[in-house]
């Protein structure tokens, strides 16, 4: 199924869908290749395409890498921690849309274990220690990608949300999926589900004035 939405509908509304995956409906092989083939299509740094994406609609795998992304999460955010970091937020709106924003993260790392799909880019080679311009090289190509990925999803009826808490137990997670972890590194990972409901927003951002520098900084 596509949706058949404009570029500029897909770059507007492709949110962090947390709240709204269909954990019940499988998500096919045949719709993760098309977003694949699409996330291909992204610029590498000298064409090299030393990257990796680890795609996964195995229910079991998905629940084991579930559960160490809910771990990792349930750990780090600690009510302490969300009542000192929303104190943190500027204005009472930017209050209330974080703490909006953790409930959903909240909800995320609840169901993660359920979610039918996921989606882990990677990079060839380790970077740690390494210079500035490679790891530029190496996270600029990938990155780009794996946000193909997810656009082409959206436009699919597939929500997707970037994630990284579980970089902190990346071996693990390695282990799950079966990656080489001293040769490749995981950049992100990401559920894959159908949506419930297809419509979607453009989201709330900052006023542009506070960080575009047109003509000049
Ligand atoms: C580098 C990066 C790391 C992120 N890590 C997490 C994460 O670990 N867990 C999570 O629920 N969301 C994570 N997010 C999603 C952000 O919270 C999300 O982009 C933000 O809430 C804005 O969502 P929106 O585009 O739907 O408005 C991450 C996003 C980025 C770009």
């Amino acid at each position: 199924m596509k949706l058949e939405l404009g570029a500029d509908e897909v770059l507007a509304t492709t949110r962090s869908v947390r709240r709204r995956l269909d954990l019940e409906k499988e998500v096919g092989e045949g719709i993760l290749r098309e977003c694949l083939a699409l996330a291909l299509q992204a610029p590498t740094a000298s064409l090299r395409q030393d990257w990796h994406f680890v795609v996964s609609n195995d229910r079991e795998q998905c629940r084991e890498v579930g559960l160490i992304y809910q771990q990792v999460w349930t750990s780090m955010v600690t009510d302490q921690y969300l009542n000192t970091s929303a104190g943190k937020q500027g204005d009472p709106g930017d209050q209330g849309s974080w703490l909006n924003m953790m409930g959903s993260a909240r909800h995320l790392a609840e169901t993660f274990p359920d979610v039918p799909a996921l989606f882990v880019p990677c990079i060839s080679g380790r970077l740690d220690g390494v210079d500035a311009m490679t790891q530029a090289v190496k996270w600029g190509s990938v990155i780009q990608a794996a946000w193909s990925f997810m656009l082409a999803a959206r436009n699919r009826g597939l929500g997707t949300c970037w994630t990284t808490v579980h970089l902190q137990r990346e071996q693990d997670v390695a282990e799950v999926l079966g990656i080489p972890y001293n040769e490749v590194q995981q950049v992100a990972l990401s559920p894959v589900a159908y949506t419930v409901g297809t419509e979607f927003k453009a989201g709330r951002r900052k006023p542009d004035e506070s960080f575009v520098h047109f003509n000049g900084w």
